[in-house]
């Protein structure tokens, strides 16, 4: 379920607005300069549905997103629990803790969760907006906003990635711990 939380940057418990109405984050994001669509979902997904299969299904509305041609770089990012493989916990807390910390990047940060869910968190003047993305959500931090990101300690999503530039994708950490005092994904889905 898509949820947004808000909250003041300098108090995580006082929660100022929760809310799962698509309509109310689409337009609370959206006054903030944060685009959020929510897209149709895919049928018939599984594990196995080639990159190709994902993309032709949303090549509509990626051709829309990407009118100007300034996605040079778009692709789908994949992961699984395997609880069979013992290096997974291992590689599900490495993943999770790439993108843990506060940081900005250079260009847009744009993903469509075809399935799934991850938490972006976006830092907006004195406000955090935890805002957890499931199937079928479109959203994109512009380039340079605070914000980090948690994918759970079970991460499970499959995610198409718009890029204008191949290293679009590295962050630039503050170095602020601000993080590690906001409710986790886990937490707020609880
Ligand atoms: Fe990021």
């Amino acid at each position: 379920m898509t949820l947004l939380q808000v909250m003041p940057d300098s108090a995580a418990d006082e929660v100022t607005l929760r809310t799962d109405d698509d309509a109310v984050i689409a337009a609370e994001l959206g006054k903030r300069g944060i685009v959020f669509q929510r897209w149709p979902l895919m049928t018939g997904l599984d594990a196995a549905t080639p990159t190709e299969d994902i993309l032709a299904e949303y090549a509509g509305h990626i051709a829309e997103l990407d009118a100007d041609g300034r996605y040079k770089h778009i692709d789908v990012a994949r992961i699984h629990p395997d609880d069979g493989d013992p290096e997974w916990p291992a590689k599900a807390e490495a993943a999770r803790t790439k993108f843990l910390d506060e940081h900005r990047h250079a260009e847009d940060e744009v993903r469509f969760f075809v399935a799934g869910q991850g938490c972006f968190y976006l830092h907006l003047g004195d406000e955090v907006l935890a805002t957890v993305c499931t199937a079928g959500d479109l959203v994109s931090v512009p380039a340079g906003t605070l914000h980090w990101f948690d994918m759970g300690t079970r991460p499970e999503f499959v995610a198409v990635r718009f890029f204008e530039e191949e290293d679009g994708w590295i962050g630039d950490f503050t170095g602020d711990k601000i993080s590690s005092g906001f409710p986790t994904l886990d937490e707020l889905t609880a």
